[in-house]
């Protein structure tokens, strides 16, 4: 008889568990892609179709660690263990808002709020994406060669380099190129070739290995040879015109001497 009733208990309670736990929801998006270096805001917001809800605990929590949490008072605990500046907000009673100033690669994933309230618990999954980052290029010639260094790149990407319109990635000049990731998840990727006698500046570009496109590049020089090749053109102003412009020019020079002379 005793055996009974106890039974019967336990099955009402656990009824009411599941019928109390269709009232209270908790809303979040599901899947948010993350501009480079911009800031994101993930909502998780409580609603109820019954009155009298109250939180008793709500967090944010990655990989099982609380980001933050939230007290039955409305207080907020920051729990500090990432790289990156987030803050929580609690506004309108009902949102709890887990901010980040900038996504780092190795903060990607899934996001877990969770609430406990009078009328029951409930946990959502944000999965937070971070789009292609082409971060910062920067060419330079050191010693004697040409070398270019991403920073700040996701996911990852080549480095192809041409010189004019060929594409040196054909085997014809050697190429190094290192990576490496650093603790947020970005790449520095560096490279340099094996010849440097160019007057035409190296093209240094980085193909993303997603999506395939070329996200970013910069134009390498020899400032030597730079230079040589800016006074060379103030020195001959037909260097580059069509034709060998020294019988050109001595026939012009002739003609008008001659025209003068014969006045
Ligand atoms: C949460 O509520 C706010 C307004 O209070 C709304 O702007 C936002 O879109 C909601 N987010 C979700 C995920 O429902
Ligand atoms: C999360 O942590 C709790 C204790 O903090 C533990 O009981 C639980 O098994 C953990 N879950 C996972 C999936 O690691
Ligand atoms: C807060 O998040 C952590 C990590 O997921 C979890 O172990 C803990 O139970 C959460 N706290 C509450 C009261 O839900
Ligand atoms: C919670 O916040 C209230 C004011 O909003 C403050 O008076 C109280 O001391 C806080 N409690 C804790 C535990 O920080
Ligand atoms: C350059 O060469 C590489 C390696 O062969 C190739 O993957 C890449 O698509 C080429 N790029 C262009 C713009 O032709
Ligand atoms: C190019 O580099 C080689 C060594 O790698 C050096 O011997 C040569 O003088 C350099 N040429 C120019 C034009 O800088
Ligand atoms: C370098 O070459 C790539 C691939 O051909 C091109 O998309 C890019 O615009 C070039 N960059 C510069 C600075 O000329």
């Amino acid at each position: 008889m005793e055996y009974t009733a106890l039974h019967t208990l336990l099955w009402l309670q656990t009824a009411f568990v599941l019928t109390t736990q269709e009232f209270v929801k908790l809303s979040v998006t599901p899947k948010i892609t993350a501009e480079c270096g911009k800031e994101v805001t993930l909502n998780c917001n409580v609603s109820s179709s019954r009155h009298g809800l109250s939180i008793k605990h709500m967090n944010w929590s990655q990989n099982n660690r609380s980001l933050c949490s939230l007290d039955k008072e409305g207080n907020i605990t920051h729990h500090k263990h990432t790289l990156s500046h987030f803050h929580c907000e609690y506004k309108h009673g009902t949102q709890l808002s887990l901010i980040f100033k900038r996504v780092q690669p190795l903060e990607s994933g899934d996001y877990r709020c969770k609430l406990q309230s009078n009328q029951g618990a409930k946990h959502q999954y944000t999965r937070v994406e971070l789009q292609e980052c082409c971060g910062i290029v920067e060419g330079v010639w050191t010693g004697d060669r040409a070398t270019c260094t991403f920073k700040n790149i996701y996911p990852d990407g080549d480095v192809h380099w041409f010189h004019g319109s060929h594409n040196l990635s054909d085997g014809s000049v050697r190429q190094h190129t290192t990576k490496h990731v650093d603790e947020g998840g970005w790449l520095t990727i560096r490279s340099y070739l094996e010849q440097n006698s160019s007057t035409v500046p190296y093209n240094c570009s980085l193909k993303s290995s997603t999506s395939g496109r070329y996200i970013t590049s910069t134009l390498v020089q020899n400032p030597e040879l730079q230079a040589r090749s800016i006074s060379q053109e103030h020195t001959h102003p037909g260097r580059n015109g069509v034709g060998s412009p020294g019988p050109l020019w001595t026939y012009l020079c002739i003609s008008i001497l001659l025209a003068v002379t014969l006045k």
